[in-house]
């Protein structure tokens, strides 16, 4: 088993005072869907952030495929809460974004863009502007725009929060498929209990602040998932299991 992503003795406190996360220490799998839960506030997206290479920790070390993250990496894709797509450019051109930031080329990579997009059932919308779309199509957006670069590490801060329930059911079925095809290593952060027991290998749940990973599980729901393992007894005893967790402030 190759680690991905390396977290040893992670801490960061902020310039104002405030400690996010006291002490943070975890692997992650090549392949391997990793989900973070943990109340509001307790510091995920300060996590996320870190392991993007787009905020320093201030104690500790983070490594991705072997080497210390130092700064913003191209084999990493990140989707961020809300889909933050430029409303001057069409879903194509949003999609191809990281294409031209890396300065790779547009040519070759539109093939690639214009696959992702039709995986993500947007076929007929890539000439569109991002008004003319729907929340979840503009999420399903910036999640093409996410891998378009075949990043290996795809990270994710809580992308389906802003949905409705139906529409966030979809997307996860979305992503998983799009995970299954791909098999990037991904880490994915939510408070919803139900969504990181659907989603994943392995949960961590974090403490409140100043977080650390206060309770962990493997998740060994049989794949590919499906929408109906959510009524199984085992899909909730999972379920029961991460909400007592929780409860207890993510200490066992
Ligand atoms: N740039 C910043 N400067 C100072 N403090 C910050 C900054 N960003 C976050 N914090 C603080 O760090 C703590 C953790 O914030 P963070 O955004 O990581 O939490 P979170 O778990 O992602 O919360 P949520 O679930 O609401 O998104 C909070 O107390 C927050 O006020
Ligand atoms: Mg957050």
């Amino acid at each position: 088993m190759r680690e991905s992503v390396t977290l040893a003795g992670v801490g960061k406190t902020y310039a104002s005072g405030v400690e996010a996360i006291r002490e943070v220490a975890f692997q992650v799998a090549q392949g391997e869907f990793l989900t973070l839960l943990g109340p509001s506030g307790c510091g995920k997206s300060t996590l996320l952030t870190m392991i993007a290479g787009l905020l320093a920790p201030s104690r500790g070390t983070i490594a991705v495929d072997g080497a210390p993250v130092q700064g913003p990496r191209r084999d990493v894709g990140i989707v961020f809460q809300s889909p933050v797509l430029l409303p001057w450019r069409t879903v194509l051109g949003n999609v191809l974004l990281p294409i031209e930031m890396l300065r790779l080329g547009r040519r070759p990579w539109e093939v690639r863009a214009r696959d992702l997009l039709a995986m993500a059932q947007l076929t007929d919308f890539a000439a569109k502007l991002p008004h003319e779309l729907s929340g979840g199509m503009k999420q399903r957006v910036s999640i093409c725009r996410a891998l378009v670069h075949d990043p290996s590490l795809l990270l994710m801060d809580e992308p389906f929060s802003a949905l409705d329930a139906l529409t966030r059911d979809q997307m996860g079925q979305e992503l998983l498929r799009i995970w299954e095809l791909y098999r990037k290593t991904v880490i994915f952060v939510t408070h919803s209990i139900r969504e990181a027991v659907f989603l994943s290998d392995r949960v961590l749940v974090m403490t409140p602040r100043p977080a650390a990973i206060g309770f962990e599980i493997d998740i060994k729901l049989a794949r590919p998932r499906t929408l109906d393992m959510q009524e199984s007894d085992e899909f909730n005893g999972y379920v029961g299991v991460l909400r007592r967790a929780i409860e207890t402030g993510g200490r066992r």
